[in-house]
């Protein structure tokens, strides 16, 4: 994807992000408005958390929509901007603690990669609070519910996106533009992987 399509996208129907980028803006919020939002989530930790909010029986809002994979290291720039394209009102990735990924550094990686598309979003006019970074363990069932609480809310305090093209499904597109590295739910992750600088392989 061209960064000139989200461009195109948000003169077409947008408004401008704030002029501070790390200042959430105060709206009214539409009681009705339901914000898409997909979730990019290691096997290993965020995707284990969730399995284990759900056995705690925890509260999370329906409206994230989880995509597994092996480590956030796999999650490239194009795969967090292809979601936004198709849609998303906002993304986030969460992936093991720091030090803790099995890949030593994907998750550091992929930190990068959020605050860049953070920076990208906020050139071409958007809010770059739609994207985000957590880390989180497989025991931490409490914080992935808290967190999808929290980003719910402040994409619903944000509004929907102004990119909303018609017909497109985001977390199908995400899915799409990640190719084989998406895990199917029932997955296990690849049994031989290495790392390399900047990329979980
Ligand atoms: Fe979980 Fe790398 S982020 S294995």
């Amino acid at each position: 994807m061209a960064d000139t399509d989200v461009k195109a996208a948000v003169a077409e129907g947008g408004e401008a992000a704030p002029e501070a980028a790390d200042e959430v803006p105060k709206k009214a919020v539409d009681p009705d408005f339901e914000p898409e939002i997909i979730v990019f989530a290691c096997h290993y930790c965020a995707y284990a958390a969730a399995d284990l909010a759900g056995s705690m029986r925890l509260q999370y809002p329906s409206n994230i929509r989880m995509i597994k994979l092996p480590c956030t290291g796999k999650l490239e720039v194009i795969h967090l901007l292809r979601a936004i394209e198709a849609g998303a009102d906002g993304v986030y990735a969460a992936g093991c603690m720091e030090g803790e990924c099995h890949y030593l550094k994907g998750n550091l990686w992929a930190r990068k990669r959020v605050d860049h598309v953070k920076d990208l979003l906020g050139e071409l006019g958007l809010e770059p609070e739609r994207v985000e970074m957590y880390n989180m363990s497989s025991a931490m069932g409490a914080k992935f519910a808290e967190v999808a609480t929290e980003f719910t809310e402040r994409i619903k305090q944000l509004g929907p996106s102004p990119v909303k093209p018609e017909g497109v499904s985001p977390h199908a597109a995400a899915r799409e533009a990640l190719g084989g590295v998406a895990m199917p739910d029932e997955a296990q992750p690849a049994a031989a992987a290495t790392v390399q600088e900047g990329n979980a392989e």
